[in-house]
């Protein structure tokens, strides 16, 4: 064990896990709550809302965290935990959205939850809108490209900020605010009807979460002056698919699509580039007097982000016009999960430099694991690749502290196993903890511990140094 004055990570490193309600509470119609988004998007974000369908929707029960969370809590403290991110669903909150009076029952849990977590010393970290808006905002209002949606998460955000204000002191926004481009339909909540321009339709909804972003940041400082609030993006990054110039130019500015999106939420403006893309895309953002003001005051104070792995990207493929999934060959030097999504430890080293010398603002990792088919073989899970995963992911940000980096912390994705985002499966599992469910929605729910886990609590214990 090293001593303290040669340990790479700080001393309040928050070393945790990351989950989103919609993923695994379940209850999705108990207590009051409506249907959100996801809720009506049963084979997952990637592939649309389908509310009128019957087929299984495994987000519905989720892994029962809802009535669960207590045993699960638990488990995650047996881990060490000091931070865990989880998401509020605005919809048990605001059951449509548009109420004026919030639903107690919802707040109530929340409550409860984050009094379990502080009870083990494990600090929340909360999104406050993580692909969760209320479905009924969609169908009513067309969802973030009306700005009405502005008012509706304002109070929204009032009521928790006021409501947990003694017990949540990290806040993030929007999860993922990029894939607006990529998933209009969730991470914005809009449909983009086939006569409109698609581009005109994905920055306006984005400049109106711009500046709802900027009013909950101002409202979080003011309701709850010890408290911090982060941006989210997804920062999963892309390399030249050659030394091309052509390759390498127009990576970079499918990059700075991405980029775009922390520039405004971190720096307070529009970045110069965008105005040529708004042109030659005749996009026309529609913003209000005192829009620029707001978001130039009320900027971020650290970058959350999740990062799984890279792509690459060759000349003529879409930038702009990308209406989602990955494009790209695949990098020869990378392997790859049997979902297609290629490892690369040094690419997050990359991108936490990438970003700590664009902004110069702290950074807080919160989504980052290893997606599998877990076999249970004898009652035991061995998942050394996941162990692998961490390892070599963990040794990466080691070297980014070590360059300079300041990061936060390290809130491992999916610390128990949850339904995918991108399929709404359950066979893609992350977990330390195996949770008994299945595809077709067949399982008892309970709680198994897997290699990692004991694996995971030894980093923390050591606070990353023992990586063995
Ligand atoms: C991120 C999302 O995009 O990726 C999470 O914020 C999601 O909600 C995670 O679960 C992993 O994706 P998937 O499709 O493997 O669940």
């Amino acid at each position: 064990m090293k001593t303290n004055s040669e340990q790479v990570f700080p001393e309040d490193f928050l070393w945790g896990g990351a989950i989103a309600a919609n993923q695994a509470e379940g209850a999705y119609a108990e207590d009051g709550k409506g249907l959100s988004v996801v809720d009506v998007s049963p084979e997952g974000i990637m592939n649309g809302i389908k509310a009128d369908s019957d087929e299984v929707n495994l987000y519905h029960e989720g892994i029962d965290f809802y009535h669960r969370y207590k045993e699960d809590i638990a488990l995650f403290a047996e881990m060490g935990f000091k931070a865990f991110r989880t998401s509020i669903a605005w919809s048990r909150i605001f059951p449509k959205g548009d109420e004026t009076e919030p639903n107690e029952k919802g707040l109530k849990f929340y409550d409860d939850l984050f009094d379990e977590l502080l009870k083990y010393g494990i600090e929340p970290v909360i999104t406050i809108s993580h692909f969760e808006s209320p479905f009924h905002l969609v169908k009513e209002y067309g969802g973030w490209k009306n700005r009405k949606m502005i008012e509706f998460f304002t109070r929204y955000c009032e009521v928790i900020f006021n409501r947990y204000k003694d017990k949540v002191k990290y806040w993030m926004g929007f999860n993922e605010i990029n894939h607006a481009h990529t998933m209009p339909h969730i991470a914005a909540a809009t449909k983009v009807e086939e006569n409109e321009n698609r581009l005109q339709v994905i920055y306006q909804a984005s400049h109106h979460e711009f500046v709802a972003s900027a009013i909950a940041t101002k409202l979080c400082h003011e309701i709850i002056p010890d408290a911090k609030m982060g941006a989210m993006l997804s920062l999963s990054s892309v390399y030249p698919n050659t030394c091309h110039p052509d390759d390498v130019f127009e990576t970079y500015e499918l990059r700075r699509r991405t980029l775009f999106y922390s520039d405004v939420l971190l720096r307070g403006k529009y970045p110069n580039y965008i105005y040529r893309i708004w042109k030659e895309y005749h996009v026309n953002v529609e913003m209000e007097e005192n829009d620029l003001e707001l978001i130039e005051n009320y900027t971020a104070d650290y970058l959350g982000f999740s990062y799984y792995r890279t792509t690459t990207h060759k000349t003529g493929d879409p930038i702009l016009e990308n209406t989602g999934g990955v494009i790209g060959t695949p990098n020869p030097y990378l392997e790859t999960t049997p979902w297609g999504w290629q490892i690369d430890p040094k690419g997050l080293r990359l991108v936490l430099n990438e970003v700590y010398d664009r902004y110069q603002k702290p950074l807080l990792i919160v989504e980052n694991g290893l997606g599998m088919t877990d076999e249970v073989e004898d009652g035991e899970v061995n998942d050394d690749y996941r162990i692998e995963y961490l390892r070599s992911h963990i040794e990466e940000m080691k070297e980014a502290i070590k360059d300079g980096v300041d990061l936060m912390g390290y809130t491992y994705w999916g610390p128990i196993d949850i339904v995918s985002a991108g399929t709404g499966e359950m066979k893609k599992r992350y977990g330390f903890i195996h949770v008994d469910r299945d595809n077709d929605g067949n399982g008892t729910m309970e709680r198994k511990r897997k290699k990692s886990f004991d694996w995971y609590k030894k980093v923390i214990q050591s606070n990353g140094e023992d990586l063995d």
